[in-house]
């Protein structure tokens, strides 16, 4: 596997190439990132992965200076999946400059859930995404359904600015009892990490609501955010939401069996986990 940092290095590189898969990573891989790159192996090839903590989509009080950064164990990863390319810039080579133009997300679907909660973090993460797009001039690009948002952001970028660039959706890579598998599930202490699979358990429970024909949508979050907060959690939304748009399902969508998601966000101890799921 080939490790380059500089965008030039890259393109040389990659010169050529006409059927790069890749999947933009911050690193400290766990299995669901691995998972990632063998989906872009079934729809491409080379595959390239990068990794760049992007100091862009975290807010001033958010973990960029704490969030792990493991790059030998990351390293032989990729080499074991078979990885032709690591992108591994470092702040210089992508930012060079300040970054002042940027991509900013439409309010509608950038500025709710995770975007009312995490200002700037789509517009962070749009920006981003474009610039490695357009290092690596992927033919295809692997983005995780763990972040719903986010790839729903990354597809709409990617129509509207005609990229030629086809995004692909992978599952949720879920541990055993279930929790979503992140790079942030670290932090967790040991009591922490055995509370963490009640999130999933949470979305099942309102999935289950919702299918059971309940219609009172608002109340079934209620009841939802109540539950996680008597066992301590601090939730910040659990949202059932239509996965078209993200937006919430009028009583005419539910009769007409609108596909929807459930989506939450929730902070136990110190870590904020977040989660969703198909209904
Ligand atoms: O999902 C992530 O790890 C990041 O948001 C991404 C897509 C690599 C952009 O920094």
């Amino acid at each position: 596997m080939k490790i380059i940092s500089s965008i030039e290095e890259l393109r040389d590189q990659l010169r050529g190439q006409l059927r790069t898969a890749f999947v933009p990573t911050m690193g400290n891989l766990h299995e669901g990132h691995l998972s990632l790159m063998r989906l872009a192996r079934r729809h491409g090839d080379p595959v390239v992965a990068s990794i760049f903590v992007n100091r862009l989509q975290f807010g001033p009080n958010e973990d960029f200076d704490k969030y792990p950064r493991t790059f030998q164990a990351d390293v032989e990863k990729l080499e074991k999946e078979g990885v032709y390319v690591l992108f591994a810039p470092t702040e210089k080579d992508l930012y060079p400059e300040p970054q002042e133009y940027r991509v900013q997300p439409p309010d509608d679907l950038g500025g709710i859930l995770e975007g009312e909660f995490r200002p700037g973090f789509f517009n962070g993460v749009s920006t981003v995404v474009l610039k490695l797009f357009s290092c690596v001039q992927p033919k295809v690009a692997v983005f995780g359904k763990k972040d719903y948002q986010q790839l729903m952001i990354i597809r709409n970028m990617a129509k509207q600015f005609a990229l030629p660039t086809e995004i692909i959706a992978a599952e949720t890579w879920r541990a055993e009892d279930g929790l979503a598998l992140s790079s942030r599930n670290g932090y967790l202490n040991a009591e922490e990490r055995a509370e963490a699979p009640v999130l999933y358990q949470t979305l099942n429970r309102v999935a289950e609501e919702v299918r059971s024909g309940r219609t009172d949508i608002r109340k079934i979050e209620e009841e939802a955010m109540a539950a996680l907060a008597t066992r301590h959690w601090k939730p910040d939304y659990v949202a059932v939401r239509k996965r078209s748009n993200l937006q919430p399902p009028s009583a005419e969508d539910l009769a007409n069996q609108e596909a929807l998601v459930v989506l939450t966000a929730a902070k136990l101890g110190n870590t904020r986990l977040i989660d969703n799921l198909e209904i």
